[in-house]
């Protein structure tokens, strides 16, 4: 019981314990199947991704430069970015159905303003090419990484893809939020801890808890960071 009170899957009945191995080898099995689901079903839905573009709108970047959603999912973000004048975004998820999702809400002139990964960021094969990007925005992706080695993975594909003076949004759980997303183990933030883990080549230079609400009326307590890549 406790375990589906924390899942943020608004459809928790198949709920059920997932060992770490099994968690690895169905990870893209996993998300391929979420999005299946009506996307206004899914716990991490938003209609639009507004406290994320505050913080892209802080940063004053050009609208040309690159922009990365890693772990995108069916984000809107793609969308509000598009609308706001981006032109060189780029949306990674491990779901092609994700992907697949986003893409066809845009339109053909838009779609040439995005490059689409299908990668794992656990076990990145092209994901490992980026480099000079200006923006990386993670909200909700981060935090499922649970064991050391895949954050050690994560922070070289982020440190290796951002250029210095570029910028890193994270939004993950709060202490006070979920232990549990999409019926998969989450490890909780606050600003300190991200600081922490991103190390002091990386300045924090904004944050904000919000509490989302999901469609079904729960409250996900979320901490937004925006960091500045020094060194
Ligand atoms: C909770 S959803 C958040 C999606 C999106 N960022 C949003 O805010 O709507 C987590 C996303 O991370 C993706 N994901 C999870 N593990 C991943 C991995 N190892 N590599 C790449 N994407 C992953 C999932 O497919 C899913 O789209």
């Amino acid at each position: 019981m406790q375990e589906e009170n924390n899942s943020c899957s608004i459809d928790s009945t198949s709920c059920c314990s997932i060992n770490n191995d099994q968690i690895k080898i169905n990870l893209q099995e996993h998300w391929e199947k979420s999005y299946e689901k009506d996307e206004v079903q899914l716990g991490w839905y938003q209609d639009s991704a507004k406290e994320s573009l505050e913080l892209i709108t802080k940063t004053g970047i050009s609208k040309n430069k690159k922009i990365i959603d890693i772990g995108s999912g069916s984000s809107v973000l793609i969308d509000d970015l598009i609308d706001d004048g981006y032109s060189n975004i780029i949306a990674a998820d491990i779901s092609q159905k994700a992907m697949d999702n986003t893409k066809n809400r845009l339109s053909e002139t838009d779609l040439q303003k995005v490059t689409w990964i299908v990668d794992d960021l656990t076990e990145p094969t092209e994901l490992q090419n980026l480099t000079d990007i200006s923006i990386w925005h993670d909200r909700a992706v981060f935090h499922f990484l649970t064991e050391e080695k895949d954050r050690e993975t994560y922070f070289e594909l982020l440190n290796g893809a951002v250029k210095k003076g570029g910028y890193v949004i994270i939004a993950t759980f709060n202490l006070t939020g979920a232990n549990k997303c999409s019926r998969l183990p989450v490890q909780r933030y606050d600003e300190k801890g991200i600081a922490e883990f991103l190390g002091a080549q990386f300045n924090l230079i904004n944050f904000f808890d919000f509490d989302y609400t999901i469609p079904n009326g729960d409250v996900r307590p979320y901490v937004y960071t925006l960091f500045r890549k020094e060194g």
